[in-house]
């Protein structure tokens, strides 16, 4: 959307012309730049994102732009959504809470993007797409309103987000399944899991694409293992909506969750779309206004609330506009760029980042599924004899590249792929390299706004540090690992 005069002089915002058509858009539909220059190559050009002239300061001397390469904790804004955002800031208002002109445009657009995001995920037509704050919010909300007594199956390589939850849901009981080798072993293990489970409602939560190693989960597969044992899944598409085209009908998935920070999207909304019935028919998430159709004080000195049986059940509080229009977006924009040409490209990326670091003596990929599975811009690895937060601190101070060190969230499955059941991290910045202890691991991610040079600096700086050393000492202060000093190379 791009809010023009045209909005302003428009008749009432409550007729039906208004609703409609409160805000043309304006901001370029064409968001993809040029074609690469060689005309065998389909991928486009990075998409626009914020910050990518931004410049930091090296402890080395001089500044650099910097190269994002943490898109899997928080991407940066696209433009786009930027623009689309900023047009409409001035016509901010209340939604479903106000009778003055912005407060009904508002209300539209809210609903004109939950109608943008029910299309973008294939959604059925009587799916809700609710919206929520986050993916650990939205998988909170399903396990909140679980019906008493069900059973949950998960993988234990699963984020926290969607490995805890469960355990917190009255009644629940959580089976968690060992880290399978392959996506075929994934779909037999749930199957005979499933098969073994005591009558009553399941429900199997699963990721889309681990924030670990960036593999692809066989999640058509472990939908139909789930669906012929008569449970449910909901899909943790928190690294895969960025990155693929994702259809809750295709898929055969009950729900899906995913956070509008990781789509580009950075102004505080997370979705949960699919089946209705769980949802109406469980106690509201939050409590308050906006969630009830009416509330009265009783004769007895209660207080008695009849709940909404709509999404607005679940949405308790005044709606965040702009973080719901920022995520619809980003659909609009991910979709008129095209996955398949965004996919490409992006593998096309991993394919560098691959070949660079294998060029790299003792680094090791880390990989559940093996070196040929299906990945999205997500990577992690170790360097054998290098502590990973020394290694990620010094890619940040003496080279501008921002990845993330640790275990990412996940710790089972990072454990798991190191082999490591310690605690201990290590020290940073340990002056022998033989010290350094791989209790975690570097993470490299990217997406569609990542320009190969970020890749090919990336690469570069991890051969050049692991064949002579750091430039500076590292300490570790107050938990995280930071330059003190030029060091002896
Ligand atoms: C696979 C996966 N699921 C869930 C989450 C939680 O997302 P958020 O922190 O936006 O709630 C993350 C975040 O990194 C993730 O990678």
């Amino acid at each position: 959307m791009t809010v023009s005069t045209a909005a302003t002089t428009a008749p009432a915002a409550s007729s039906p012309a208004a609703s409609t058509a409160t805000v043309p858009a304006a901001v370029p539909a064409a968001v993809v730049g040029a074609e690469c220059a060689d005309p065998a190559c389909a991928c486009p050009e990075p998409l626009p994102v914020l910050g990518r002239d931004v410049t930091v300061p090296l402890v080395t001397g001089g500044d650099v732009t910097y190269a994002a390469l943490d898109y899997a904790a928080s991407a940066p804004a696209l433009q786009r959504v930027w623009d689309d955002v900023a047009a409409y800031a001035p016509y901010y208002g209340s939604v479903h809470r106000g009778a003055g002109y912005l407060s009904q445009l508002s209300t539209d657009l809210f609903e004109q993007s939950r109608a943008t995001v029910a299309e973008f995920l294939g959604c059925r037509p009587d799916d809700q797409v609710v919206f929520t704050r986050s993916t650990t919010d939205s998988l909170n909300l399903l396990a909140a309103v679980l019906p008493a007594g069900t059973h949950v199956f998960v993988f234990e390589t699963e984020h926290h987000a969607a490995l805890l939850p469960w355990q917190r849901a009255k009644g629940a009981q959580v089976t968690c399944l060992p880290a399978p080798r392959t996506p075929e072993e994934a779909v037999a293990a749930l199957d005979v899991a499933l098969h073994g489970a005591p009558k009553g409602s399941k429900l199997v939560c699963v990721t889309g694409a681990s924030n670990v190693t960036g593999e692809v989960w066989p999640v058509r597969r472990l939908a139909a293992a789930a669906h012929r044992h008569g449970a449910r899944i909901v899909l943790d598409a928190a690294q895969l909506v960025p990155h693929r085209a994702v259809d809750v009908t295709e898929l055969d998935v009950d729900w899906v969750a995913f956070s509008g920070h990781k789509l580009y999207a950075p102004f505080g909304s997370g979705v949960l779309a699919g089946r209705p019935d769980w949802l109406r028919e469980a106690e509201p998430y939050l409590a308050g206004g906006g969630a009830t159709r009416t509330v009265a004080r009783r004769a007895d000195g209660s207080v008695e609330a009849e709940w909404h049986t709509t999404v607005a059940r679940h949405e308790a509080g005044s709606p965040n506009v702009i973080g719901a229009y920022a995520i619809a977006s980003a659909c609009r924009a991910l979709t008129e760029a095209g996955f398949d040409r965004l996919a490409a490209r992006e593998r096309r990326l991993l394919g560098l980042l691959r070949e660079g670091l294998a060029a790299v003596p003792g680094v090791r990929v880390l990989s559940l599924f093996g070196e040929d599975s299906e990945r999205v811009g997500v990577l992690s690895f170790v360097v054998s004899g290098w502590n990973s937060s020394h290694l990620a601190a010094a890619l940040s101070a003496e080279y501008g590249i921002g990845v993330r060190d640790g275990l990412f969230c996940a710790h089972p499955l990072v454990r798991h792929l190191l082999g490591a059941e310690s605690e201990d991290l290590g020290a940073c910045g340990s002056p022998d390299p033989g010290a350094g202890f791989n209790g975690n691991a570097v993470r490299v991610s990217f997406g569609a706004g990542t320009p190969e040079e970020h890749i090919r600096r990336c690469t570069a700086a991890v051969a050049t540090l692991v064949r002579e050393g750091a430039a500076w000492t590292y300490a570790t202060e107050s938990g995280r690992c930071v330059p003190v000093g030029p060091g002896e190379r």
